[in-house]
């Protein structure tokens, strides 16, 4: 008996504070009723390429047209590049400081909209970030937007902008090659996928990825299988930053083009993130409608 009580005294104990957390939280808000002010916040990977802003300052653009009333909010989830960008005196916060402001400027709905590609480590890593702010009830509803390749309707969407993004002097006999990122994450197979899915379309239509598969070494097989010649290069990424301009069309033996070429296949390269093109962010965008539509 005696040792029941022990073990039922700490069990009892947690209740009680759990209770008087709840009751703490109420007393917090002084019980009075907060006006609807919703705000969206924006999060992406982020570059510190000055090139690369152009992407975001579309984005940005485009989504202060569609929903002029609503306040626009901004992060970057990758660490290195915001202390990057403040030694340069430009400051960006982390997912997480932009919704501590937003909660403590009184926003009560959060539309919060992924930039990211995939749904790899940074979306996930994002998703808990959300979820810490759901569950401190902060906001009256807080909800995150898929990535660029999502549902089916996205991934086909997603096949159409490809085809866009590839500029009309290429001949049908020449092959293009996306430069995807890639990840060690599960999700790494959207690229994969995507790239089944615009074969169907155009078999010459590759998509590589610069940290995932299928690498360089894969896409070059293929294309010497192939007996192509020429071929087009293009990121697939958000931004044409460090990768795009490095890893894909750099000079360094190890670029995309210094291996292809030495293979003898002529590379005509085109520096334009997915992000400077309408028709995926318009993608993005089909994403955060989504999510306001559940505001309503
Ligand atoms: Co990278």
């Amino acid at each position: 008996m005696k040792k029941m009580m022990k073990q039922l005294i700490p069990a009892v104990l947690a209740t009680v504070l759990v209770l008087a957390a709840a009751t703490v939280g109420v007393a917090g808000s002084h019980g009075t009723h907060k006006e609807q002010k919703t705000g969206i916040l924006l999060v992406a990977f982020g570059s510190s390429e000055p090139g690369a802003q152009v992407s975001f300052e579309n984005i940005d653009a485009k989504v202060k047209a569609a929903w002029p009333d609503i306040p626009v909010y901004w992060a970057y989830t990758s660490r290195i590049i915001r202390h990057k960008l403040a030694r340069q005196g430009k400051h960006l916060d982390s997912p997480a400081m932009a919704l501590a402001r937003m909660a403590d400027e009184q926003f009560t709905h959060v539309a919060v909209q992924s930039l990211h590609t995939i749904a790899g480590a940074e979306y996930h890593d994002l998703t808990r970030v959300v979820g810490a702010f759901k569950s401190m009830g902060d906001f009256d509803q807080i909800i995150l937007g898929h990535p660029l390749l999502a549902t089916q309707t996205a991934m086909e969407k997603a096949v159409d902008a490809l085809f866009e993004m590839i500029p009309e002097k290429r001949k049908k006999q020449e092959a293009v090659v996306f430069m995807g990122h890639g990840t060690h994450h599960p999700a790494n197979a959207f690229y994969p996928a995507l790239m089944f899915q615009a074969q169907q379309r155009d078999p010459l239509v590759f998509i590589g990825a610069v940290e995932g598969y299928p690498e360089i070494d894969e896409i070059h097989s293929w294309l010497a299988e192939k007996k192509i010649n020429t071929v087009w290069l293009l990121p697939f990424m958000s931004v044409a930053g460090d990768h795009a301009k490095n890893d894909m069309a750099g000079d360094e033996a190890d670029s995309w083009k210094s291996i292809l070429s030495e293979a003898g296949i002529a590379c005509h390269t085109v520096m334009k993130g997915t992000a400077e093109y309408d028709s995926f962010v318009d993608i993005w965008l089909s994403h955060l409608e989504e999510v306001l539509h559940h505001f309503d």
